[in-house]
């Protein structure tokens, strides 16, 4: 959980320049909200669609008055046209009726005419271009389908049961539409991870015809879409003839397509190239996840041994008064779990406030480049002094650690968004590894390095979201109210390695921390000698 001031150290001086020219770029296009970066930011979307549900009802209201109109009238003229032609020379012998014959053919259907050709809907049609703003953005699906996909490949779930929304054995009443499916191979597709978009796409077939019965035209996939973009990933996965047989049935349907009729000329030439086909299962080409984190998140190393739990009465007059329920989670490098830190009502009044200002949290390179996603949340960051809440949370994270907090880092709240995650890092600076530019070298001097990490869950979360130390194999599972404390520096005062941690793909759920990193600084005093790094329970 770096701070920015960290990664903007390690910013290369060209991205940087990039960075400067885009924040003036982006100065005159929308505000980028990347929705999907917390769940919390995203609920005045539903707000948003509600709208857009009632102007729809509206339109359709418009559509009715008009349809009421022509169909009101229709038996009028009907009954009176059928009347003439009973016995037609009589009818016509009455000049009122010739007479309003003559008028009515010769007014009326003009103005039927300019009925006909009146726009109907047009100011629903408006608003829906004042709301576009609004709207999620390109940049906004893509990240949603990353979080997607980061959360099927890091927990290597069942595609098809995702699909059906099973997770992880958990039956949910939820499923994806082919569109949906349809987005996530496309990005794959386009992001050229043939291989994973071949996976997705190919759920797609079977499942249209269903669809086709209840979606309407203008929102379903068109399976030639959907033949073609398979076709061509399966191309470039080298399934030569997997794809001609989508070719085939792609031309089934339109037979005169010139990007089908390209490809297959394109794949006939490839097979005659290939007389002897490789077994395609041989070439299977395992896109690379980092490993330990995927092996942590995935649950595959294994949990930690509890040591102890027991109740810390010692240090401060308050823990004598409560003590603490605590649980060592490891002992090197050394992790504690606090348990009933944090009581309900202090958790809503922290989200209260944190949901109304969230900012992205994404580290290394200000948005909206892509090269980046090893954090994505939102985040929002309270001065310790702010107010009574703080103050008191500050004073409890005192009593907890032994440590001053006076210097040290405002609270920061986090939550995270579709298959939110943070990949493995570690929370210390190492000022003295020169990486740092002048100016947080200067700081860093001031403060010191990050002594200690206080991580805050604030909420319960259903599947996924455990804060992983991989090096390690220590995994946790957010529990509202509870906390983890962990030293980051060796005794000689440099940075633990052992202490590089991850924060896993939320799955089901919607993950609230709060962060609290303590300076080194302040501490002189109360803690001048770190534990050493093979320590036991450290003394302060
Ligand atoms: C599942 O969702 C559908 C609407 O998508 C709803 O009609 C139905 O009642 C829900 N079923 C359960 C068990 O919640
Ligand atoms: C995918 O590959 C094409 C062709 O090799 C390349 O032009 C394109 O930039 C790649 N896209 C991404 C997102 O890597
Ligand atoms: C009890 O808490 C204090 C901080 O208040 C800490 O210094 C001490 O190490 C803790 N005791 C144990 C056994 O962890
Ligand atoms: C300095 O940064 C580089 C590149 O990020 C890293 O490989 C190296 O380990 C860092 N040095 C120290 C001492 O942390």
């Amino acid at each position: 959980m770096a701070s920015k001031s960290k990664e903007w150290g390690r910013l290369p001086g060209y991205l940087l320049a990039t960075l400067i020219l885009s924040t003036v770029v982006l100065g005159k296009s929308p505000v980028e909200k990347s929705h999907s970066l917390s769940l919390v930011t995203m609920v005045p979307l539903l707000e948003l669609e509600r709208k857009l549900i009632d102007n729809l009802v509206n339109h359709a209201k418009a559509l009715e008055e008009k349809l009421q109109t022509v169909r009101s009238q229709i038996p009028l003229m009907r009954s009176e046209n059928e009347k003439g032609k009973l016995d037609a020379i009589s009818y016509l012998s009455n000049p009122l009726n010739s007479f309003s014959l003559i008028r009515r053919l010769h007014q009326d259907w003009f103005q039927w005419r300019k009925f006909m050709e009146q726009p109907v809907g047009v100011s629903q049609m408006r608003n829906i271009d004042t709301w576009l703003e609004e709207l999620p953005t390109k940049m906004d699906l893509w990240e949603a389908c990353t979080g997607v996909v980061r959360i099927q490949r890091t927990y290597n779930l069942d595609l098809s049961d995702f699909i059906k929304g099973k997770i992880n054995g958990k039956q949910y009443n939820s499923s994806m539409s082919c569109g949906d499916i349809f987005a996530v191979g496309h990005h794959l597709a386009k992001e050229n991870r043939s291989a994973e978009a071949v996976q997705w796409l190919q759920e797609i077939p079977n499942r249209l015809q269903e669809e086709f019965l209840v979606v309407p035209k203008h929102l379903t996939v068109e399976e030639v879409e959907v033949l073609k973009l398979l076709a061509e990933t399966h191309l470039k996965e080298e399934h030569y003839t997997k794809a001609l047989v989508l070719l085939d049935n792609g031309l089934k349907i339109k037979p005169q397509d010139s990007t089908f009729l390209r490809l297959r000329r394109k794949t006939k030439n490839l097979l005659k190239k290939q007389p002897v086909p490789i077994p395609e299962k041989t070439k299977k080409k395992e896109v690379p996840v980092r490993d330990i984190y995927k092996l942590s998140c995935g649950g595959m190393i294994k949990k930690p041994s509890k040591l102890h739990c027991f109740y810390n009465f010692t240090t401060t007059a308050f823990l004598r008064l409560a003590p603490l329920k605590t649980e060592q989670i490891g002992l090197n490098p050394y992790v504690v779990l606090y348990h009933e830190v944090l009581s309900a009502r202090e958790i809503s009044m922290l989200i209260n406030k944190a949901a109304r200002n969230m900012k992205i949290a994404t580290t290394y390179t200000v948005y909206p480049t892509k090269k980046n996603r090893g954090r994505t949340a939102k985040a929002y960051w309270f001065n310790k002094e702010n107010n009574k809440l703080t103050r008191r949370i500050t004073r409890r994270i005192q009593d907890m650690t032994g440590f001053d907090l006076t210097d040290s880092e405002e609270l920061q709240v986090i939550n995270y968004g579709i298959g939110g995650h943070y990949l493995t890092h570690s929370d210390y600076f190492n000022f003295a590894s020169g990486n740092y530019t002048r100016k947080q070298t200067r700081q860093g001097a001031a403060l010191g390095d990050r002594i200690a990490t206080v991580l805050f869950y604030l909420t319960d979360v259903e599947q996924g979201g455990a804060t992983v130390f991989v090096n390690v194999g220590y995994s946790i599972y957010p529990r509202a109210g509870t906390a983890i404390f962990w030293y980051n520096l060796n005794s000689d005062g440099n940075g633990d390695p052992l202490t590089k941690h991850a924060a896993c793909p939320v799955i089901v759920g919607s993950k609230w921390v709060m962060t609290e990193w303590i300076r080194e600084r302040r501490q002189i005093f109360i803690r001048p000698c770190l534990p050493s790094s093979k320590g036991t329970s450290p003394k302060s």
